[in-house]
């Protein structure tokens, strides 16, 4: 059967567009919420939708900056940065944390979150979100026009009500959005169980 494929070639289209055949193909994506605290003190908090685990032991997690940003900025200079894991009745909050704005503006303010005190670093946890994950800076990789960072994990601290019988997160409760291509979010999908063989 012949395919019904479209070819799509990195050396003939604008790498804008590019980018949203990407990011519109590699969906669910689980989103990072970065919490960062500036040298000046300054509290930052952005979601980040290229993340993922990096090792486990040492437990590694990682996300991507499309360009330099302010996260990425705040990181390089104090080395330690918290991944909050959002639920879906803090979508609004965490899209208000994409915007772009000047240095100086506390963004758990702007999003009337709470900051809450973590336990092995200096930035602030997001007392709202079900799953918070402590980091220190491991490494800051360029890519492309990107910059990986990877962070080892110090702590990690789950609200209680989101545990199941077995002691881990239940996805139901935790309820965590994705990101999908344009402005899409996912929100929790069905889930089926497999042994793996
Ligand atoms: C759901 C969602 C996911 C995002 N994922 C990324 C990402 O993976 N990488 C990135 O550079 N920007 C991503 N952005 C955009 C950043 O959140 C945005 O540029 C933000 O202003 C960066 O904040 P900062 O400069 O305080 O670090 C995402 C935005 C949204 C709403």
């Amino acid at each position: 059967m012949p395919s019904d494929a479209t070819s799509f070639d990195p050396d003939e289209l604008d790498p804008g567009a590019f980018y949203r055949l990407l990011t519109a193909s590699i969906v669910p994506r689980p989103i990072a919420w970065v919490s960062t605290r500036a040298a000046d003190g300054v509290l930052n908090l952005a979601p980040y939708s290229f993340f993922t685990v990096a090792s486990t032991a040492p437990p590694i997690v990682q996300f991507t900056s499309v360009g330099h940003k302010d996260s990425w900025r705040n990181i390089l200079e104090t080395g330690e940065f918290v991944v909050n894991i959002g639920t879906e009745s803090l979508i609004e909050q965490m899209n208000r944390t994409s915007e772009h704005v000047e240095h100086g503006v506390d963004e758990f303010a702007l999003a009337g979150l709470t900051p809450e005190r973590s336990a092995t670093v200096a930035p602030p946890r997001v007392a709202e979100a079900p799953v918070s994950i402590e980091c220190t800076k491991h490494l800051i990789l360029d890519v492309g026009n990107c910059a990986v960072i990877l962070g080892a994990v110090r702590h990690v601290a789950v609200a209680r009500s989101i545990l199941a019988d077995d002691g881990l997160p239940d996805f139901a409760r935790l309820a965590p959005p994705s990101r999908l291509g344009r402005s899409e979010w996912g929100l929790t999908p069905a889930t089926v169980e497999h042994e793996r063989p």
